[in-house]
């Protein structure tokens, strides 16, 4: 968790400081950043999304002897702090947190561990106080608390400091230091605390000082942390993904021009798993570096809280994208961990969605259509200007025309993974097993993946299942 926040530190260079323990962590941006124009959606997903990308990387550090069994997925929310007194008190409650669930879980598991069952450890352990936890554990155990580890009670924070660092030697074998910005972790045993915070330069000088040591928390300032915006109650929900600067993530692996078929495969294996993880998704169509999940109308998955279903599901695509690289990949590294960013966007009626998904297919006929062509010229000899000069204003039926006649391409044979781009969808279980009618499509499971018009209305006549319509 540590090293998978130090990457995003480096990855995000508006994000100040940040605080984690057990399998959450925090991160502060700073009051001034314009990161992704302050869209929440953007931000949230995107931090969710690398966060995960680099877990599922840096696992066989980790744990070199344990296999990574699944993906992991991780939600993410924004809590906009209006005041630096507010991030003092979101910062003193999430260490509350952490000290109070620590200790909790180190009587729980000494308990268990010692014997009891897992309802008389929870029993022993009913309305205790502080104190009395710690001479539980004292008197049974023989643990002074104080003396476990910082890194479980009073969990890690991350930020720029100042320090001395040898950067080469000089001819006599001397070290030359330098002082550089690095990024560093402290376990500080209270991070809302002044004598803290306003020793750190990096910290009150992008976020502020603090005025004074905080006691009890205000509630209202406890509920303002736990606001979640929520996605409009019977509405079909989609949550679309799309690749962060996939542009340069092609080029460093090299993808075949215009469409790369394994790296469409793999995008497709993630939304496959995505349908098998969240039983709510019903539907999603990708093309390129994107993926719309439809959600059906009744949904109730994290109680509609968008935060939570825009970044599980981004951040679940994502680790699922770092995971099965290999398979898809045998013989290419995977450079850097990718990240995708996520939104959600409610629409009221059928007839709505299903524009909405054709309006995605169109968007994938026409760049298919554009870049075929463009890129057939590139590889024919013309530059790149050159090629898109000789595009500007051509119509489809002009386009299919020089596919036809300069390079002897028939568009309407090109695989049609490429021209439709993907569908995922459950199959309705009594067709799928019985008569085999669908058999040539069918994937492990129930879920099925098809290059298929949804354009026509004919595809959604012939499933209505797939919404329940
Ligand atoms: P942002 O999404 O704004 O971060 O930028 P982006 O670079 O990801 O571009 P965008 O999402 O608009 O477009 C996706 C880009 O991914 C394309 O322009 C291509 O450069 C690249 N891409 C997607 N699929 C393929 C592929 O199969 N082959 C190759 N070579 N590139 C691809
Ligand atoms: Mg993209």
């Amino acid at each position: 968790m540590n090293s998978s926040s130090a990457a995003v530190l480096e990855e995000f260079p508006d994000i100040i400081f940040a605080y984690g323990y057990s399998d959450e962590y925090s991160f502060v941006f700073k009051k001034t950043s314009r990161f992704y124009q302050r869209r929440a959606s953007k931000i949230l997903s995107l931090v969710a999304s690398f966060f995960a990308a680099v877990y599922v990387a840096k696992w066989k550090e980790f744990f070199p002897q344990k296999k990574l069994e699944y993906a992991p997925s991780f939600t993410s929310k924004v809590v906009s702090c209006a005041s630096v007194e507010v991030l003092q008190a979101y910062l003193a409650w999430r260490q509350l947190d952490c000290h109070a669930n620590n200790q909790y879980d180190t009587c729980f598991w000494m308990l268990v561990k010692s014997g009891k069952s897992i309802s008389e450890a929870q029993e022993v352990l009913k309305d205790t106080q502080k104190q009395q936890k710690n001479e539980l554990l004292f008197q049974n155990f023989g643990i002074n608390y104080k003396t476990l580890p910082e890194l479980f009670r009073q969990g890690s924070c991350l930020f720029k400091k100042k320090v001395d660092e040898t950067v080469k030697h000089d001819e006599n074998g001397n070290p030359v230091k330098r002082l550089r910005r690095k990024a560093v972790f402290v376990h500080s045993e209270n991070i809302s605390g002044i004598n803290f915070w306003n020793e750190q330069p990096s910290l009150y000088n992008d976020l502020g000082h603090f005025t004074k040591d905080i006691g009890k928390i205000e509630p209202d300032f406890i509920r303002l942390f736990q606001f979640e915006n929520k996605l409009l109650p019977l509405t079909w929900a989609v949550v679309r993904i799309d690749g962060c600067h996939f542009h340069r993530f092609s080029d460093v692996h090299e993808f075949e021009k215009p469409n790369d078929e394994q790296a469409l495969k793999l995008m497709n294996s993630c939304a496959v798993a995505v349908l098998k993880e969240f039983e709510n998704i019903h539907f999603a169509y990708g093309v390129s570096d994107e993926y719309s999940f439809v959600l059906k109308k009744e949904s109730e998955l994290y109680k509609r809280q968008s935060s939570k279903i825009i970044s599980a599901v981004t951040s679940f695509f994502t680790s699922t994208y770092v995971l099965q690289w290999g398979e898809f990949f045998p013989h290419k590294e995977l450079k850097y961990p990718p990240s995708f960013d996520g939104r959600a966007v409610c629409y009221p009626t059928y007839n709505i969605l299903l524009d909405y998904l054709a309006w995605r297919q169109v968007d994938c006929h026409i760049n298919n259509q554009y870049n075929t062509c463009f890129w057939m010229l590139v590889k024919s000899g013309k530059t790149k200007t050159q090629s898109q000069d000789y595009l500007k204003g051509t119509q489809t039926r002009e386009k299919n025309e020089l596919l036809s006649r300069q390079f002897g391409i028939e568009y309407n044979s090109l695989p049609q993974i490429f021209r439709m781009g993907s569908s995922v969808f459950r199959l309705k279980e009594a067709v799928a097993v019985e008569n085999g009618v669908v058999s040539g499509k069918k994937l492990e499971g129930e879920v099925a993946l098809d290059h298929c018009n949804i354009i026509e209305r004919c595809f959604w006549e012939e499933h209505p299942h797939i919404l329940n319509y």
